[in-house]
């Protein structure tokens, strides 16, 4: 065990150096243009499973927030605020205290989609998830990054637009899920941005479609 923990971190290093760190400053600038309509500059922002927090400095920058990284590891490589918090347990932040939530590239690593965005929406506004949408490549593409780059964090509880629709429409929230393409015509993801909770004044903001060079 140990040693395999020793190897993912040696490889996630040689990735890092072969800038994978480029890659996800790509993803963050892509994030941050599909959230421009949707985030009110200067509001407060949680950012459940920031990651390394490359992702959430660029967010944070762009949009001169309020702003707080979580996570169940600190593995940040920026300087953002930072809390931990607990893979199932109730978040340390008062009921309400967040305009939105983001859960960038957070939801299909859980089987328990549901019971995530329930505790988001305790502690927010509304959440405003980045999600890939489900294919072969970036299927066997996701699970060698998990597997490399975040110790093997499960992964694949992926949904197309359809189905997000339908695990939504039974959850009680106000939802709206759009497709948002790729930030570049070689990227291998493509994505969706969803909004749940309370949309009022978002719903009818333009929100981004098809953004980038479809691919
Ligand atoms: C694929 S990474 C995405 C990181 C970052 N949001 C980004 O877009 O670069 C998923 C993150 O979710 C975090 N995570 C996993 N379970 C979590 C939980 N229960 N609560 C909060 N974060 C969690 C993992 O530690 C990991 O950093």
């Amino acid at each position: 065990m140990k040693s395999r923990t020793k190897t993912n971190g040696l490889l996630a290093c040689r990735l890092n150096s072969l800038r994978f760190r480029r890659l996800t400053e790509i993803r963050g600038q892509f994030i941050a243009d599909c959230l421009a309509s949707l985030i009110t500059p200067g509001s407060r922002v949680l950012d459940l499973g920031c990651g390394n927090g490359v992702v959430s400095a660029i967010i944070c920058d762009r949009f001169r927030l309020d702003f707080v990284g979580a996570d169940v590891r600190q593995a940040l490589v920026t300087d953002i605020p930072f809390t931990a918090v607990t893979p199932y347990g109730e978040l340390p932040f008062a009921p309400g205290s967040f305009d939105a939530v983001l859960l960038n590239d957070v939801l299909h690593h859980f089987p328990s989609q549901m019971d995530l965005i329930d505790r988001a929406l305790r502690v927010g506004r509304r959440v405003f998830a980045f999600e890939d949408k489900p294919s072969r490549t970036s299927g066997l593409l996701e699970r060698v990054i998990n597997f490399v780059h975040y110790g093997g964090l499960p992964g694949g509880y992926n949904r197309d637009a359809a189905g997000w629709r339908r695990f939504l429409a039974v959850s009680g929230y106000d939802f709206e899920v759009r497709e948002v393409g790729r930030p570049t015509a070689w990227y291998p993801f493509e994505h969706f941005v969803i909004v749940i909770g309370n949309v009022q004044g978002i719903l009818d903001r333009q929100l981004p479609e098809r953004q980038g060079r479809p691919g």
